[in-house]
């Protein structure tokens, strides 16, 4: 490989790098997504060198058009990206520089190093907001299911055993309620990425007389009142990798939450429970046998939450052994995250298809959330009321459910006065804690599944998603 091969740091080599090499240290294959980010933050630069004198008017806007002009080129898929370039950065500034002479000056007072930190900050903003955009949808989706079944009742589970009957709105905005703090924490990802690195060089910024909060600013670095923000310290800024584990942690967390929910869906639209029945379009048959619809969207989501850990898990121990600052490894940072958000917005859209596409079998919910044993803590709520202490009602409603299947019948259906036997405080009236809706209306609390408090939920939602 000729020595001009590396027009940008080749000066000081005698021989250029193996093809070998050239092809295992590239990351233009990448990185290229980059490119819209890349070329705002040269157009910010280069505002900022001619804003501070170190290039002319003129010279800005040649740069400025040729920038465009390459951009343009990308987006139509017609530039030609080259390996030999090694990144995204140094391809476009290459073909910048044989379109217009300024080029040569683009680079004054600017490193790679800061230079891939604000693009990647860029990206971050950008990446933030696309999937709390799409996490959105998969809310709006479950509000949607929820509001066309508000009044099916179902089981809630703990240890997967019938615990306490529920609303299924209030599970569905348990669930609303994961995706709503996955969007909180993408919001803090781009909160903490909106800061610019530009000014910080390679590591220890420039002796040149920049202006960095113009930059800043130029790049929409700035905060609620529209000041500028710089990075402060130029050896943290392109050693530090955070919001690509932050970003990363913020994909994977919405990955456990979707895999959870994905399970649930999965237990419910089984024969055993046939709760929901899932839409074709997200499932697929067996090869061999005939009858089946698997819920292969949900079985897949909970796999790819195994994934989006696992590249959290690289950018980990990709950080941890670093002396500051930067290191050739820290190019390994990018695959990770591209792959996070294109899994998690795949993902979340998959979600709100298969939650959008789902139905209720209404006469199953209403079969399982009509045994009686579902209200026994109601039962000993009841006792309570008449003065029994907690733990003494616990055992009285113990005893009768045992009671219940040594006689083989439902727990609403003893005689009265065998249950009298067992504890006198169970009153004529004891029956009356098995009417469903009333032991649901009773649930008043902030947080609980009474109708009060489920309407109260509906109204946040909606006004939430609007
Ligand atoms: N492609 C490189 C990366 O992604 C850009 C920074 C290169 N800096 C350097 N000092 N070699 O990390």
């Amino acid at each position: 490989m000729a020595k001009s091969s590396q027009v940008t740091w080749g000066s000081r080599f005698t021989a250029g790098p193996a093809e070998l090499m050239l092809r295992f240290s590239e990351s233009v294959s990448f990185d290229h997504r980059l490119a819209p980010f890349d070329i705002a933050g040269s157009k910010a630069h280069s505002a900022m060198l001619a804003h501070v004198g170190l290039i002319s008017p003129k010279e800005r806007a040649a740069i400025h058009a040729g920038l465009d002009a390459i951009l343009a080129e990308i987006s139509a898929g017609k530039f030609k990206w080259e390996i030999k370039l090694e990144d995204v950065h140094m391809n476009i500034e290459q073909a910048l520089t044989q379109r217009v002479p300024a080029a040569a000056k683009l680079h004054t007072a600017r490193s790679r190093n800061d230079q891939v930190a604000t693009d990647m900050r860029l990206w971050f903003k950008h990446a933030t907001t696309v999937l709390g955009e799409k996490i959105l949808g998969t809310q709006r989706a479950l509000l949607a299911v929820a509001t066309a079944n508000r009044d099916v009742l179902i089981p809630g589970y703990t240890h997967l055993q019938r615990a306490q009957p529920v609303y299924l709105a209030h599970h569905l905005f348990a669930w609303m309620e994961m995706l709503q703090r996955d969007r909180a924490r993408l919001a803090d990802v781009a909160a903490h990425a909106n800061w610019c690195p530009l000014g910080s060089g390679a590591i220890a910024g420039t002796t040149l007389p920049i202006d960095r909060e113009f930059t800043a600013k130029a790049l929409g670095f700035v905060d609620a009142k529209g000041r500028p923000q710089v990075t402060q310290n130029s050896m943290d800024t392109v050693a530090d990798r955070d919001l690509f584990i932050e970003f990363a942690a913020a994909c994977a967390t919405f990955g456990v939450h979707m895999s959870r929910i994905a399970e649930d869906l999965i237990l419910w639209s089984s024969t055993e429970f046939k709760f929901i029945e899932l839409p074709d379009a997200f499932c697929t048959g067996s090869s061999l046998m005939p009858q089946k619809k698997n819920p292969d969207s949900c079985e897949l989501l909970r796999g790819k939450s195994a994934r989006l850990q696992g590249n959290l898990h690289t950018l980990l121990t990709l950080a941890k052994g670093l002396p500051l600052t930067y290191n050739r490894d820290l190019q390994e940072d990018k695959p990770p995250v591209f792959d996070s958000f294109d899994q998690t917005a795949l993902c979340a859209d998959v979600l709100a298809g298969t939650i959008g596409g789902m139905t209720l079998h209404r006469e199953r919910c209403a079969a399982a959330v009509a045994d009686p044993a579902l209200l026994a803590t109601d039962l000993a709520d009841y006792l309570v009321l008449r003065g029994v202490p907690f733990r003494q009602a616990h055992h009285a409603v113990g005893d009768i459910v045992k009671l219940a299947e040594k006689l083989g019948l439902p727990l609403n259906q003893l005689p009265t006065v065998e249950v009298q036997k067992i504890n006198p405080a169970y009153g004529d009236d004891w029956l009356e804690v098995f009417d469903l809706k009333r032991a649901l209306a009773k649930r008043t609390g902030t947080g609980m599944p009474g109708p009060k408090q489920v309407a109260k939920q509906f109204a946040r939602w909606q006004k939430a998603l609007k």
